[in-house]
């Protein structure tokens, strides 16, 4: 089985859209598919599927240690796919004790399928992080915008933090000087990562040789949603780079994925966008980041060859300048048939203004920030 795990570090930027499609695509493909709703008190899986909650969700697992997992899977209209979900009704479940997330995270080992995806809430909470790190290749889904990629960025910081903290016990020494840092008021989030394991090399060399171990496993795979021009695309180099470079650790790309009008009315007509339209550019993405996803659990399970991550980030490039003509040349087909009308243009053109208003804010902000920097001595 393979479970893919999709985080982000920014909310908002299409996890559930990807899980669900993705879930649907691989079932096109004879695949057999379990999808969980592990976005603990923000769940809303069931509603990108179009299926209906039930009444017993990941939260009643939680909170009962006699419900067993088959208990909370449900058979859905998609032939080949089930599904777990989460449990709107109960925000509290948000908070889950170590003890249910071991009994969760067994029960899902075991379940019999060959793909296991999780849709993870936003952010970097411990839990989230965990699951994240239950395959080495998770997925992480990120905007184009820099929110979005730095928060991208500072996910795989935490996730590497917990790797780290799970490479010590108690009683080594790693131990108490972290607890130091943290007393410190330090936080581990602005200290320099490479500096940091040079520290703990030097205090426990086992720790370090753990924790690299440990940390080669992860090679986390990026899908760039949300694009709107292909130039847009070197933001998945960026984040790569700052990976590799700042972090140790190597990424793979999925590809990219383009901002599509057709999603609005998909999700109005509560189907998701591959079952509502697979033509669309947007279901075309998710059918080949699909393919792609099989092909390279093929090519994992078989001798290893030296496929470059740069490789992957290149074909990204290539799909998004791909893509975005054919976006435009649909655009153009919808105008010509009259399904897209006068009232979508101008809608269209508002949410862009919105839009660049929004970045146009993060533009001065940034702006600002350079302007401190520069004024208390720091060259740009
Ligand atoms: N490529 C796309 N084109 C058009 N709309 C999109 C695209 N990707 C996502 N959306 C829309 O953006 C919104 C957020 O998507 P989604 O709910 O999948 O994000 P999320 O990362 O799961 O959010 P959360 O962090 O709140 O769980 C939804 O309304 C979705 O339909
Ligand atoms: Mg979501």
């Amino acid at each position: 089985m393979q479970i893919i795990a999709v985080a982000s570090g920014k909310g908002g930027v299409g996890k559930s859209l990807v899980s669900a499609n993705l879930a649907i695509a691989l079932t096109r493909m004879k695949k057999k598919v379990i999808l969980a709703d592990l976005d603990l008190g923000g769940s809303n899986l069931h509603l990108i599927l179009g299926e209906h909650l039930g009444t017993r969700g990941m939260g009643t697992f939680l909170n009962n240690s006699r419900i067993s997992i088959n208990e909370i899977l449900y058979p859905t209209s998609w032939k080949g796919l089930s599904f777990i979900p989460g449990e709107a009704e109960l925000p509290g479940a948000a908070n889950v004790s170590v003890p249910s997330k071991r009994r969760l995270v067994k029960a899902l080992s075991n379940l019999e399928t060959d793909y296991l995806i999780l849709d993870l809430g936003a952010g970097t909470s411990f839990n989230t992080v965990d699951f994240f790190l239950l395959s080495g290749s998770g997925i992480l889904v990120a905007a184009p915008t820099l929110t979005s990629t730095l928060n991208a960025y500072l996910f795989l910081k935490n996730a590497v933090f917990r790797i780290l903290s799970s490479s010590y016990n108690r009683k080594s020494p790693v131990h108490s000087f972290m607890e130091d840092l943290r007393k410190d008021g330090t936080s581990l989030q602005k200290i320099h990562l490479n500096k940091l394991l040079e520290s703990v090399r030097t205090i426990d060399p086992e720790v370090y040789d753990k924790f690299r171990e440990k940390v080669a496993h992860l090679r986390p795979r990026l899908i760039m949603n949300l694009l709107d021009d292909p130039r847009d695309v070197y933001r998945s180099q960026r984040l790569r780079i700052s990976a590799r470079e700042y972090l140790g650790i190597e990424m793979d790309s999925l590809g990219v994925i383009y901002r599509d009008q057709l999603q609005d009315s998909a999700q109005r007509s509560s189907l998701p966008i591959v079952a509502y339209k697979p033509q669309s550019v947007l279901s075309q993405a998710i059918f080949r980041i699909a393919d792609k996803l099989i092909e390279n659990d093929e090519r994992l399970s078989g001798p290893l060859t030296n496929i470059e991550a740069n490789d992957s980030f290149k074909e990204a490039e290539l799909e998004a300048e791909a893509d975005f003509d054919l976006k435009i040349s649909s655009l153009e087909e919808l105008l010509h048939s009259g399904a897209l009308t006068q009232g979508d243009l101008v809608e269209t053109v508002r949410m862009q203004q919105f839009e660049i208003t929004a970045l146009k804010k993060e533009n001065r902000f940034v702006k600002k920030k350079l302007v401190e920097a520069a004024a208390q001595g720091f060259k740009v």
